[in-house]
Formats: structure tokens, C-alpha cells, sequence
């Protein structure tokens, strides 16, 4: 454990709070916030065998992938609420890369992945999209988000724009659409850990960005 995160098990740990906000990032990047409702908060048992059943008959019976965000968020939130376990359940991110990801479930054949991310204090990432729907439930740390959108020029057709920007804190839950671009710069003296959940990813529409030279290529 590194000297830096806090020792104090309980400090990094999502409790039931009202507070905490869910919000989606849309295709073009705009955003929508919503405080989750009192069912969310339920510290009930709920079973990470049960979600994952949960999770396929959502995407068995929602077509589209905003609405599957909005019907997957409250599970998140009541899985990580109810599943203390869960939440220790990440790799220390690695000195070489800055990153760590630990897989909790991933299937051949079935589009969906569960991971646990942890990144180093003051990370950035890439400015990218994921080409899938994605939710990030941030557990410890602070992780600054800022979203972009197309803003193509004849001369430039991958220019980008920024568009907002917001700080996840504990707690929060922020989704993803396919085409929803951002970057995450990991702040504070803590490492990020978040509990990360993917659809099937459709790398001929995943692109990382050059916003100095305008520029895009799949990744
Ligand atoms: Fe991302």
C-alpha cells in the first residue's frame, strides 16, 4: 500500500449518500446531472453474482445505451454501497505506467467487463472515447474530468473543442456514451480507484486525440 493512501479503511469507502451525484456524458459530450433516489441507497445485500445477472437482463430488455446507462447506474451504486469487499478489491497502480487494472469479471463471448482502475496521483490520461457505453464509480481519490466535443474545420476535421469539465468525488458515478470524449487527470496526493464497467467496445469508433495538432487515431 503506498505511504500516501490513507490507512483508514473506512475513509475510502462509498457510504449511502444522498449527495453524491450520477451523471451521464452524452455522444456530444454535453451533460446531465441527477442526485440518485432514496431506493439507490439501500445498504441491503446485493451480490455481485446477482448484478451481473441484473446487469444481463437490462441489456437483454433496453435496446438503446442511454437508457441501459440509466437503468444500470442505481445497481452500481447499490452494488459498491452494499459490497464493502468490492472496494478493496483493486492492484496498486504500477510505477511504470502510472495505471493499474484488475479484471473482476469478463466472459468470452459476452459483451461486458467489471474492472477495479487505480491511477497514481496526477495521471492524465489521454483525451479519447471509448466507442461503448461505459460507467465509472469513483471510490477513493479525485479525478478530474473534462469533456470535449467535434469542432471540425475543413482544414481540421478532428479539431476539437472543450466543452466542461468536472471533478468526481467519492461516491459519484459518471457514464459514458460511445461517442462521449474525455480526459481524467488523477488529483490530490491519493491514488484514484474506481470501479469501471464496459459494454462491448467497437474499436473502429474508438479514437485518442492530439487537440494541439488536431489530430485522431483508433487505439
Ligand atoms: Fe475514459
Amino acid at each position: 500500500m503506498p505511504q500516501n493512501l490513507s490507512t483508514n479503511t473506512s475513509d475510502r469507502l462509498i457510504e449511502a449518500n444522498p449527495d453524491c451525484e450520477n451523471w451521464i456524458v452524452d455522444d456530444d459530450s454535453s451533460t446531465e446531472a441527477y442526485y440518485p433516489q432514496e431506493t439507490e441507497l439501500t445498504v441491503d445485500p446485493y451480490r455481485l453474482f446477482r448484478f451481473l445477472s441484473d446487469l444481463e437482463d437490462i441489456l437483454l430488455d433496453i435496446p438503446g445505451d442511454r437508457d441501459r446507462l440509466k437503468a444500470i447506474m442505481p445497481l452500481v451504486r447499490h452494488l459498491l454501497t452494499s459490497s464493502y469487499w468490492l472496494q478493496m478489491e483493486y492492484d496498486q497502480p504500477s510505477p511504470k505506467t502510472g495505471w493499474s487494472v484488475k479484471m473482476l469479471y469478463r466472459e468470452p463471448e459476452y459483451p461486458l467487463t467489471v474492472q477495479m482502475v487505480a491511477w497514481q496521483p496526477r495521471s492524465v490520461s489521454p483525451i479519447h472515447n471509448h466507442g461503448v457505453w461505459g460507467i465509472v464509480a469513483l471510490i477513493s481519490g479525485e479525478e478530474k474530468n473534462r469533456f470535449w466535443k467535434r469542432s471540425p474545420t475543413a482544414e481540421h476535421p478532428d479539431r476539437l473543442e472543450l466543452v466542461g469539465e468536472k471533478i468526481l468525488q467519492p461516491g459519484e458515478i459518471i457514464s459514458f456514451m460511445p461517442g462521449a470524449i474525455h480526459s481524467v487527470e488523477s488529483i490530490g496526493d491519493e491514488p484514484t480507484i474506481s470501479f469501471n464497467l464496459y459494454g462491448e467496445t467497437n474499436y473502429k469508433q474508438r479514437y485518442e486525440f492530439d487537440v494541439t495538432n488536431h489530430t485522431a487515431k483508433n487505439f
